[in-house]
């Protein structure tokens, strides 16, 4: 089932403000795993809108679970309650490590939100000197003023400061955790199980742990951004299940609404037992609406089959990666879990990006030599070997 095609326009406004390098095409509508743009060309998408339609374009289920949440409530705001949002955070529950659960309306807002939590939890344990929050090298958590200070990209960073207080980037170094993960004065860690803008990066499992073990020796709350590698992406519902630790605070977005903008927080009753009435809130969060659909997504995207089906794409993504690496010569790593990949490329990745776009293959880069593949989950064997073949000519062109 395709979605509906709007009216078309090819115009380029001048109106929006000029922060996206935007590519040329216009979409206008989305079939399966391919958009289709203004004038008919197709494009098989390896970028789900930045992991985000994870069930990709008029998937007939998600359709009908939006029909259906559109016919009842959007909104009532947080003064009142409603039940598929309590649903939805029931499932989250029972699906994780946590035992309660935020809404927010994007994932650096669910950060935000996690830094809080965080915070509020250490400061009954130190007092306000237990304040700092540390995040890693090739990290990116987000925008705003709290997540941006905790975001690796020096370019991102420089035009806005000063940026929040309190929060520092160290390197993801084993020899460094002790002295930095120092108990008087540091709340919480925030880190990706895979660094998804930094280069698409899987975290050691013995590093993770350790910031585990000395988080939990020093009551540091350890948050997981799994805003682009959970719910299903890496082949397990959430990345932190390979890891063999579970974290205090847990955030989601980016596929949790099927593309409605929607992020949790997901935290234990421990550090949630510091948060009171007031505390936080947000007008939108966890609405109706969104949460209706939210429910379908996650009940899809958890499913067992669906994750045996990321794990069998996943590892054909990466022997073909591998492969094309093998035969083109231009291919300096291949990285990544389930259909969350990355490769390093021999030249700048924007070129090898338009290359494939002009052949009808959508991709994204996360640095300057580095591609991502981040393809609907529901890809099929043939579709992944069609964007394999297309990126081997762009590589090859
Ligand atoms: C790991 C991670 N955290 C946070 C964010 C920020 O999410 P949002 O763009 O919804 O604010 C992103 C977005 O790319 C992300 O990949």
């Amino acid at each position: 089932m395709a979605t509906m095609t709007p009216p078309v326009s090819t115009a380029i406004t001048a109106s929006l403000l000029p922060v996206y390098k935007r590519a040329p095409m216009e979409f206008v509508s989305g079939e399966g795993v391919e958009l289709i743009d203004a004038e008919g060309k197709r494009y098989l998408d390896f970028t789900s809108g930045i992991a985000v339609n994870a069930l990709g374009y008029g998937d007939p289920g998600l359709q009908h679970a939006l029909h259906q949440a559109a016919d009842g409530l959007l909104h009532v705001s947080n003064l009142f309650r409603t039940a598929p949002g309590e649903q939805l955070a029931d499932k989250l529950v029972q699906l994780s490590f946590a035992d309660r659960v935020f809404f927010s309306n994007s994932g650096a807002e669910a950060n935000e939100g996690a830094f809080k939590i965080a915070r509020r939890w250490a400061r009954g344990i130190g007092g306000p000197a237990k304040h700092e929050i540390i995040a890693f090298r090739g990290a990116f958590h987000g925008r705003l003023f709290g997540t941006l200070a905790a975001t690796d990209r020096p370019n991102y960073r420089m035009p806005f400061r000063p940026l929040a207080g309190g929060i520092s980037i160290m390197e993801r170094a084993l020899e460094d955790l002790d002295l930095a993960l120092n108990a008087e004065t540091v709340a919480a860690v925030i880190l990706e199980p895979i660094q998804g803008e930094g280069g698409v990066r899987v975290l050691e499992k013995t590093f993770v742990q350790r910031v585990r073990e000395l988080t939990k020796a020093r009551q540091i709350a350890l948050i997981f951004d799994e805003i682009q590698c959970g719910l299903g992406r890496t082949g397990t519902v959430f990345a932190y299940e390979g890891l063999g630790v579970s974290p205090d605070i847990m955030t989601l977005a980016k596929p949790l609404a099927g593309g409605l903008p929607m992020g949790a927080i997901l935290v234990t009753e421990q550090v949630a037992s510091a948060m009171q009435p007031g505390d936080h809130g947000t007008t939108f969060g966890g609405g109706p609406f969104v949460a209706a659909v939210a429910n379908h997504v996650v009940d899809r995207v958890t499913d067992p089959a669906m994750l045996a089906h990321v794990r069998a794409r996943g590892a054909q993504l990466r022997a073909g990666l591998e492969a094309i690496g093998e035969r083109t010569g231009r291919v300096r790593a291949v990285r990544g879990l389930g259909l969350m990949m990355g490769i390093d490329v021999t030249e700048p990745a924007a070129e090898v990006i338009s290359r494939a776009r002009d052949l009808g293959l959508l991709l994204v880069s996360a640095g300057e030599h580095t591609i991502r593949f981040l393809p609907p989950l529901v890809i099929s064997e043939a579709d992944v070997a069609r964007g394999l073949s297309l990126l081997e000519q762009a590589l090859s062109a």
